[in-house]
């Protein structure tokens, strides 16, 4: 295991989309973290980076790991790349943070899990907003009991015209994307996070339209799909608690579904978007006329509560601090659950059956604001 010095040095391969939300975060945890180096296959993305944020030597990812400097890889490339990348950096010796989910499929994110394993290295994974404050607020109330046993949960994501609203959209209709395999992990990460380990699935999905257009200043483009766009599933948990997921890039116009609601004994909790930090949590007793606001447990993350993913991080803070010894919240066990869960969701649907989840693992231990305080002083 390679012992790591804080502030630990981040390598970041992948410098695409998602990485000024990384650098908004981790800028703000400078005694724990700090980028030293960045990688891309293009290199005139590596280049970007670097000279954005002032960070010298852009290269590959080859460049990247022969850097002693680099402590921990945090893998921000598209999801059919990432069990490529956790395998050379683990084989280099390097600690991995990496975006979800975890690979394109079970088996690959198994072949890849081998290696850290040899290696002895520590792995994570995202998503991690269900750190964030609504999640742990849904959790205390949860956990503190007012809504007695909680029966199910309904939860809608629902990306609309996701193809007009990202840069890069190509990969959201190849494996490895798709709304089961893009947003997914922050529901599956959240409903672990509050009702633990799925236990079986069952489910039905499929393709909207075969071919999405994308109008740009440019032209019009055509993107093939080849993942199904639509799916419905049916979640039960080793608890009991029965859920009903959505995920969706078929839904075109606005709606006035839940992003997720929780029904409990006594009362229902109204939860937050499962991929956003921040957010109201609700709750309406049967005895109760009206829905009462949950004061949160947690300060907000997200500047301006924005729902754009302004800033990232905290799984990769988590990892750091995890390094001396404690459980990894967003730990590549629950990465790998919340894949097998998801993929089981399609198996369903091809095999018009039930699956059961051969996976399982502890709800991660709630974050507290002695955490935060911490990361970000
Ligand atoms: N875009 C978002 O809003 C968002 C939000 C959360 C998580 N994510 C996740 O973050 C990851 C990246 O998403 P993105 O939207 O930034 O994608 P992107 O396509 O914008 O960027 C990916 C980058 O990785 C680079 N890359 C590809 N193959 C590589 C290789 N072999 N070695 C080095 N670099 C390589 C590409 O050149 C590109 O610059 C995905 O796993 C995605 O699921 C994205």
């Amino acid at each position: 295991m390679r012992n790591v010095d804080l502030p630990a040095g981040l390598g970041i391969v992948g410098c695409g989309n998602i990485l000024a939300a990384y650098m908004t975060g981790l800028a703000r945890a400078s005694q724990l973290v700090r980028v030293v180096r960045f990688a891309d296959a293009d290199s005139t993305r590596a280049e970007a980076a670097s000279s954005t944020y002032g960070v010298g030597k852009p290269g590959t990812l080859p460049d990247l790991l022969a850097d002693p400097e680099v402590d921990v890889v945090v893998n921000l490339t598209p999801p059919t790349v990432h069990d490529e990348v956790i395998r050379q950096a683990s084989a280099a010796g390097r600690h991995i943070f990496t975006e979800k989910p975890l690979s394109a499929t079970t088996l690959r994110a198994g072949t890849a899990l081998e290696v850290v394993a040899r290696h002895g290295i520590s792995l994570a994974c995202a998503p991690d907003t269900f750190l964030g404050p609504v999640h742990q607020t849904s959790r205390a109330v949860i956990d503190g009991g007012e809504l007695g046993e909680i029966i199910g949960y309904t939860a809608f994501s629902t990306y609309r015209r996701v193809e007009e609203r990202h840069p890069n959209p190509g990969f959201l209709f190849q494996p490895g994307g798709g709304p089961l395999l893009d947003l997914g992990p922050y529901y599956i990460a959240a409903f672990v996070n509050l009702f633990g380990p799925i236990a079986s699935v069952s489910g039905r999905t499929r393709i909207g339209a075969s071919v999405r257009r994308v109008t740009r200043p440019t032209g019009m483009f055509e993107i093939p799909v080849s993942v199904p766009t639509h799916a419905s599933a049916t979640l039960t948990h080793a608890s009991g608690v029965v859920g009903t997921f959505v995920a969706s890039f078929d839904i075109w116009d606005p709606h006035h579904l839940p992003d997720f609601e929780i029904y409990g004994e006594n009362g229902t909790l109204e939860s937050g978007h499962p991929a956003w930090y921040d957010g109201d949590v609700f709750v309406r007793l049967h005895r109760d006329d009206e829905w009462r606001l949950v004061p949160t447990v947690l300060p907000d993350i997200q500047p301006g509560r924005q729902r754009f993913p302004l800033t990232r991080g905290l799984g990769v803070l988590d990892l750091v601090e995890s390094l001396s010894g404690r459980p990894c919240r967003t730990s590549s066990e629950l990465g790998l659950h919340s894949l097998e869960v998801l993929e089981a969701i399609q198996r369903a649907s091809d095999e018009s059956r039930a699956i059961s989840i051969s996976t399982t693992l502890d709800r991660p231990a709630p974050l507290t604001g002695a955490d935060l305080t911490r990361w970000f002083g």
